[in-house]
This record gives structure tokens, sequence and C-alpha cells, in this order.
């Protein structure tokens, strides 16, 4: 029997791959262990085979809790846990070093104590930096590292450290970098699920800056199943690069959503930029595509009507989420009450 150890998998992207590892091998074991901080959520795990899904509450950078979590014959760590939002990491970055820096190593160090047999470290475009606006300049897997926010950096640190036991320990490690992204389950102070929530409630949408900050979008799905293809079949100690050829400018992001939803364009809020705001990411996705024959199933427009269609019907989920310390974070951040017009 395959065993996973899924770390941050009550979040976004983590719940997705628990769902995503249980459809693919209904007889494997799922170990979820989350710390539930604000951005874990256990209602995005409603419906999970609990047979085979075993949710364990526990922080990755606790050595003890996360050696007596973890089985002996532990196939692979799939490390998802992490302080994920770059707007947090400026008011604080401790966090960030903690779980994201500190946790990786944990877990490093357990992998190699308990012999497991496969290493995911889950990364972000971001630690590349900034490109220019030109459109024909991409990350690869050789960029350089350029991480811009403490966010980046911490992540950018965490690939050192993976990179790191690949190299010093003979650790099977690999790594994913991906750009935003989008799909049911996100947490509502990110860009798109905000945008959405506040448009489907004729609330003001803030635009960072000039809105023409361009990120390169990827729905959901198609990143776990990158995730998996990488997991499966990827070389040990590569990184590889996952991005849906779907780079675009946030303002045109954010018409397009009122366009679906047949709101008007003067809900649009500018509001004053982040600071050290990286202007273009875009991802060159050649290698995962030759090497291991991944390719998206969305397009923009089909995985954005999912999307939607997905938050239209989960409106109590939206409202359980912008419940609380997220109410406080939304209106210290952009100067707007939750509920104001
Ligand atoms: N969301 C994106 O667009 C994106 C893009 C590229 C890479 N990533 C990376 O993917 C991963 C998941 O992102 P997400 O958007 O799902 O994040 P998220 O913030 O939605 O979820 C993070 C999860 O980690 C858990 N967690 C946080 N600290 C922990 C700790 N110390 N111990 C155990 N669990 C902890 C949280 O409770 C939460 O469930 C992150 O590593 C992130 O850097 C995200």
């Amino acid at each position: 029997m395959l065993i996973f150890f899924v770390t941050g998998g009550a979040g976004f992207i983590g719940s997705a791959f628990a769902r995503q590892l249980l459809r693919q091998f209904p007889t494997c074991k799922v170990i979820n262990f989350d710390a539930l901080t604000y951005a874990g959520n256990l209602d995005n795990l409603d419906g999970v085979d609990e047979g085979h899904h075993h949710f364990v509450l526990g922080d990755i950078a606790n050595r003890d809790a996360v050696m007596a979590a973890l089985a002996e014959d532990t196939d692979a760590i799939i490390n998802f846990a992490a302080e994920s939002h770059v707007d947090r990491s400026i008011a604080s970055a401790e966090e960030f070093i903690r779980t994201n820096v500190l946790g990786t190593q944990v877990l490093l160090d357990c992998a190699r104590e308990r012999g497991v047999r496969r290493f995911l470290q889950v990364s972000t475009d971001e630690v590349m930096g900034s490109l220019p606006e030109d459109e024909k300049a991409f990350f690869t897997e050789d960029s350089p590292f350029q991480p811009n926010s403490p966010y980046a950096a911490s992540k950018a640190a965490a690939e050192h450290l993976v990179r790191a036991a690949n190299h010093t320990f003979g650790l099977d490690t690999v790594i994913t970098r991906c750009g935003n992204n989008y799909g049911p389950r996100q947490f509502p102070e990110k860009f798109l699920p905000l945008m959405l929530a506040n448009a489907m409630d004729d609330q003001p949408i803030p635009v960072y800056g000039d809105g023409l900050n361009v990120r390169d979008w990827i729905y959901v799905e198609d990143h776990c199943r990158a995730i998996l293809q990488v997991l499966e079949k990827g070389r040990s100690g590569a990184v590889y690069n996952v991005g849906a050829r779907n780079a675009r400018r946030n303002i045109d992001v954010a018409k397009s959503v009122l366009d679906i939803l047949e709101k008007p364009h003067s809900l649009l809020r500018f509001v004053k930029d982040r600071p050290g705001h990286d202007r273009r990411y875009a991802i060159d996705p050649t290698l995962v595509e030759s090497e291991l024959g991944w390719r998206p199933s969305e397009t923009w427009e089909s995985g954005l009507r999912k999307t939607i269609e997905w938050y239209q019907t989960h409106v109590d989920w939206v409202t359980r989420a912008r419940s609380g310390a997220y109410r406080e974070f939304y209106a210290r951040q952009y100067g707007i009450e939750v509920g104001a017009r």
C-alpha cells in the first residue's frame, strides 16, 4: 500500500492534491499533516474517503510531532505547508522563516531518519524574482534566484535546503515551481477569490498600483497533476517549472471576472501598491512538458468558469472563511471594511 505524507493538506492546493491522490490511488493511505493556521480549513476536506485519509493536527517545525506522525514505510512526503501570503510576510516575516525554512529542514531531517523514499517540495516562481516587461522573457529552471519579498526569500531558502539534502545526504528530492493557482477553496484574501467574493456581493475590488503587474495563472487541478507526475517520474534532484502558458495582467484578470459575472468595471478600486511589488512572472514549462508529458487540461476560460461556479454554489464556505481573523487582516491591508460599499 502506498503511503503519502502530505503537509499543509487543509489549505487550498494541498487539499486539492489530497483529493487527487485518493482518486488516483484508491487503496493508498494519505496522512494529512496540517497546523490549521488561519489558512487551513477542515471544510476543504469535506467528503474525502476517511478510510484512506487521516488528518493529523501538527506543526512541521515541531520535530517530535512530525516523527510521531511519519510512518516507517512512507513512500513520499509532499510539502505544501507554508505561510503563503506575500502581504502577510511584508507585515511580519517571523512565521515565514519558522514554517517555510525551519519547517522544511525538520521535514528533510525526519525524511532521512525514517527512510522516506522521495521528498517533493512545492515551491513558487517567486523565488526567481521579477521579469522585465518584455514579453519574450520567461523563467526557466536555470533562472537565477532573486527573491524580492520575505515570502519569496523564505521559499528560496527552503529550496536551497532541499537541494543540500539531495546533494549531501543523497535524499531523493524533487522540486516544483509554479505560478498563481486559481480554483475552488482558495482562502478569500488572495487576489482571485477576493475579487470573486467582492464582485458577487457588489463590493469594491481592490487592485494594487496601476494593475499592470503580470502573473502566470494555472488551474489548481492542473498544478496538482503536474506535482503527481513529478513525484512519479521526475529525476532525482531536479527542479520543474510548472505553468499553463497563461500570463495575464491583473487588471485584465479582474475585468474577466467582472464580465463573466456581468458586473460593472466601476467596482474596480486602484489602491496603493504593495511595497516591492514584482512586475511580471511568466513561466516556461518546456521541461515538464517534454520530459514528463504533462499538459494543462483547462484553458483560462474553462478554469475560470469552473472556479466562479464553485464560489457561486459554495457561499457558506466563503462566509465562514471570511469571518474572524480574515476580516481584521482585510481592513488593515486595504483600508476597506468587509461589508463597506
Ligand atoms: N497559491 C499559489 O498560487 C501558489 C503558487 C505556487 C506555489 N505555492 C505553494 O504551494 C503551497 C500551498 O499553497 P496554498 O496556496 O495551498 O497555501 P494555503 O495558505 O492555502 O495553505 C497552507 C496550509 O499550510 C498549513 N500550515 C501553515 N503552517 C504550517 C505549519 N507550521 N505546519 C503545518 N501546516 C502548516 C496551513 O494550515 C494551510 O492549511 C505553499 O507551499 C505555497 O508556497 C502556492
